[in-house]
């Protein structure tokens, strides 16, 4: 297991990250663009065990270790973690593609999504074991499920699982660009059918999501009366005759952003020099996580990362700027809340901005006894994001459900 972290290890980069299999490598040739003509891949029939990988974290022994990923709270950094899980993702799908490394192959295999993040319990500093596979092929893309669980080496009955994710990987050709197929999977009994299965609701799911997206639908009637609530409520605390000031515990959302500038710099690109996309997911789960501390003033709980989907690979040297905001709290006896971070690419010449990445944090206020704010849109625009985060807290909360059953949780 350790000989995994150890392969897929690069010599750039991870002083701190342990599983790196889509990370970058030295690049001993880096300036001619000189192709060899495409091979013809040869596919073969994979199980699901063929892709399996784990890969343990003996934090109770290697302290140098915990050293790289304890936060200041003596548990493990959540965005360390998601960081290790994007990378063992891509060792899981080079390993199905027949590829022990992604330097040896003649397939770029990316991120296309990552679909759902559930975190069952906090990350004590215990061992920890990430393990996963494919559970699900289509023409070039793949779906891996994987887990984190705590271990005690000493009683291996005693294990508990903290975390649950599913991410969509996609294969293109190295030469081409193009989409390549990838082996198909044979199931061998019937949780590996469901788990398929799985894999393809999933897929037809988001079809159907990105249909009704608020982005080019309008509002459902009843999402439409939520709006006029929203600018009744909202009228009534800024009509200074009524004399009816806002509640402590309700917040303007364009009060609630804060916002990065990073530069993407070379220990942090892929095999493919492009931008590594759990290096993504960290960065935009450090701001989320500090957004949600301001928001709430306390240290929140993370409960869940909704889907991302990699729409635009990042370029080294890229100015990323990073803009969070709280979407959608709804107060009250509620205690969690979404928090949006979106990644723009900034073109310094043209002074001009596109959007590679939208992320989707779910967090919540531990204090029970406390109201957790609510989170009151102002504009049209913001009424919309409103809509956007109360969709996917309905919806990410009804899917973690379900996963959790399907694996028997
Ligand atoms: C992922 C990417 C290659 C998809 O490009 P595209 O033009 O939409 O690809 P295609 O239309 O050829 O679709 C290829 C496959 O990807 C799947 N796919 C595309 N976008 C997806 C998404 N957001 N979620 C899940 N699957 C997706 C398609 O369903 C299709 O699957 P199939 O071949 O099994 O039927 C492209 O968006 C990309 O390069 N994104 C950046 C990736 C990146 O930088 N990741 C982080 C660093 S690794």
């Amino acid at each position: 297991m350790e000989k995994l972290a150890q392969d897929h290890r690069t010599t750039s980069t991870s002083k701190t990250s342990n599983i790196t299999g889509s990370k970058a490598i030295e690049n001993k040739n880096p300036s001619p663009e000189v192709h060899p003509p495409p091979k013809r891949r040869q596919l073969a029939l994979k199980t699901m065990k063929d892709s399996y990988t784990e890969v343990v974290m003996p934090f109770t022994k290697d302290k140098s270790l915990l050293e790289e990923y304890i936060n200041v709270n003596g548990t493990v950094r959540h965005g360390k973690i998601m960081e290790d899980l994007d990378a063992l993702a891509a060792a899981i799908s080079y390993k199905h593609c027949g590829y022990e490394l992604a330097d040896s192959s003649d397939l770029t295999i990316v991120t296309a999504s990552v679909d759902r993040i559930d975190f069952l319990k906090p990350i004590a500093a215990n061992d920890l074991r990430l393990s996963g596979h494919v559970t699900y092929v289509g023409y070039s893309s793949m779906e891996v499920q994987m887990k984190m669980e705590e271990i005690f080496p000493d009683h291996p009955e005693k294990k508990a699982t903290i975390l649950v994710a599913l991410f969509t990987m996609v294969a293109r050709d190295a030469t081409t660009g193009k989409a390549a197929q990838v082996n198909p999977l044979s199931l061998q009994d019937d949780n590996e059918k469901k788990l398929f299965q799985m894999g393809e609701d999933h897929k037809a799911r988001k079809r159907t999501e990105s249909e009704r997206a608020l982005t080019k639908r309008p509002p459902t009637e009843e999402e439409r009366f939520l709006i006029h609530d929203l600018y009744l409520e909202y009228s009534k605390y800024e009509n200074s005759q009524l004399n009816c000031s806002k509640p402590d515990d309700v917040q303007w959302m364009g009060d609630t952003k804060m916002s990065s500038v990073q530069i993407m710099q070379p220990q942090d690109r892929n095999v493919h020099h492009k931008i590594f996309g759990g290096y993504l997911i960290r960065l935009a789960y450090e701001l989320a996580f500090c957004n949600a501390s301001v928001f709430i003033r306390n240290r929140p709980i993370f409960l869940a990362l909704d889907e991302i989907a990699f729409r635009k690979p990042v370029s080294v040297g890229t100015t990323l700027a990073l803009d969070s905001q709280i979407a959608y709290s709804g107060g009250g006896e509620h205690h969690s809340f979404q928090v949006m971070v979106k990644a723009d690419i900034l073109d310094i010449k043209n002074n001009t901005r596109e959007t590679c990445n939208t992320f989707w944090f779910t967090f919540s206020d531990p204090r029970k006894d406390h109201l957790t704010p609510k989170v009151l849109p102002r504009t049209y625009a913001e009424s919309v994001l409103y809509l956007e985060g109360k969709r996917r807290r309905i919806e990410g909360a009804k899917l973690a459900q379900l996963n959790r059953k399907n694996l028997g949780m």
